[in-house]
């Protein structure tokens, strides 16, 4: 087969892992396959590039993405996508892996109504794919967000201040409730617990009067304006805050063994299926077992909120 591989959507540690190990499965099952950069937008424009095993040496360990990545809101388009398939007709290509997160399904989907072989591996910080139980980067994601959460704890407890540490994610919980129970914060604050204010700083101001020297509150992104949050912190709880947007240093870094192992999991599984004809599917890893899912229905799939993890929070942070 004639095989293209392509990242779209945000970055994600691991993805270059990812793309090795298409690459070389592929190459091992008697494959071509195609480096496709910049995503969709590198895929309509035709910057596409045969991959030798050699070419995709030495990226294992390598954060961000070798193929480069865009987001491209244009692709809904069917004239758009008519480029897409007729850059894949010019270069032969049959079947696309396309790696990145629900975005790049949209497209993956779309593509295969269209008459590609198409494949989507998750490849996203956020962990918000529903039909996967991790998606590639979010272990990293994690521990980065775990090292800046204890560095600040480090300075707030010096200080006797509370932090407010907002992590990224999206819409999606996983990265603020993981980093917040993995460093014992006090709060965490997701779109699924809610941000309930009042009850947030009288919270904080009994615990200041019961004399705790600091507080770590973890809180998901687009839930409010965290540089305000801290200034009422202040007013009202007799803590002194500051604020901190962890921002895209979650995107970056060397991937974590566990991202790795996922991406090289995954990776050699989407050749697998090509190879048995299964296509239109978003792979995952489901109870620590290779699964794939029609794209269609992993796109309507809903991420619930952790219940355990949940209880858990309430009885120790
Ligand atoms: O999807 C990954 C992610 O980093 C989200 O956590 C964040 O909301 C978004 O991408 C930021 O997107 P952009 O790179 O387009 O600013």
């Amino acid at each position: 087969m004639r095989i293209g591989v392509l990242t779209s959507g945000g970055d994600a540690p691991g993805m270059n892992a990812t793309i090795r190990a298409v690459v070389r499965a592929g190459i091992a099952s008697g494959d071509r396959v195609f480096g496709i950069y910049d995503g969709y937008r590198g895929l309509i424009e035709g910057k596409i590039e045969e991959f030798t095993r050699k070419d995709v040496s030495e990226i294992l360990s390598k954060g961000g993405t070798i193929l480069g990545t865009a987001r491209l809101p244009e692709f809904k388009y069917e004239q758009v996508r008519a480029l897409a398939i007729k850059q894949l007709q010019k270069n032969d290509i049959e079947a696309l892996v396309c790696i990145g997160g629900d975005g790049t399904y949209t497209g993956a989907l779309r593509l295969h109504e269209m008459g590609i072989k198409t494949i989507g591996i998750p490849g996203t910080i956020d962990n918000d794919i529903a039909s996967t139980d991790f998606t590639i980067g979010f272990s990293t994601a994690l521990t980065t967000a775990c090292e800046a959460i204890d560095k600040l704890r480090d300075t707030s407890s010096s200080h006797q201040r509370c932090s407010i540490i907002e992590v990224m994610g999206r819409h999606c919980e996983d990265l603020a409730l993981y980093s917040g129970i993995c460093c014992g914060a006090e709060y965490i604050i997701t779109n699924n617990s809610g941000l309930d204010k009042e009850k947030l700083l009288s919270s904080l101001k009994n615990d200041r009067l019961a004399g705790r020297r600091h507080a770590i509150v973890v809180i998901s992104e687009n839930i409010t304006d965290v540089y305000q949050l801290a200034k009422e912190v202040e007013v009202y709880s007799g803590y002194e805050c500051r604020a901190t947007i962890l921002g895209y240093i979650q995107r970056g870094g060397t991937p974590t063994p566990e991202d790795r192992l996922l991406a090289a999991r995954l990776g050699k599984y989407s050749i697998d299926l090509l190879h048995e004809g299964i296509t239109g599917v978003a792979v995952g890893i489901v109870e620590n077992k290779l699964h794939y899912t029609p794209i269609e229905e992993a796109l309507t799939m809903v991420n619930e909120p952790n219940e355990e993890l949940h209880k858990l929070v309430q009885k120790i942070s």
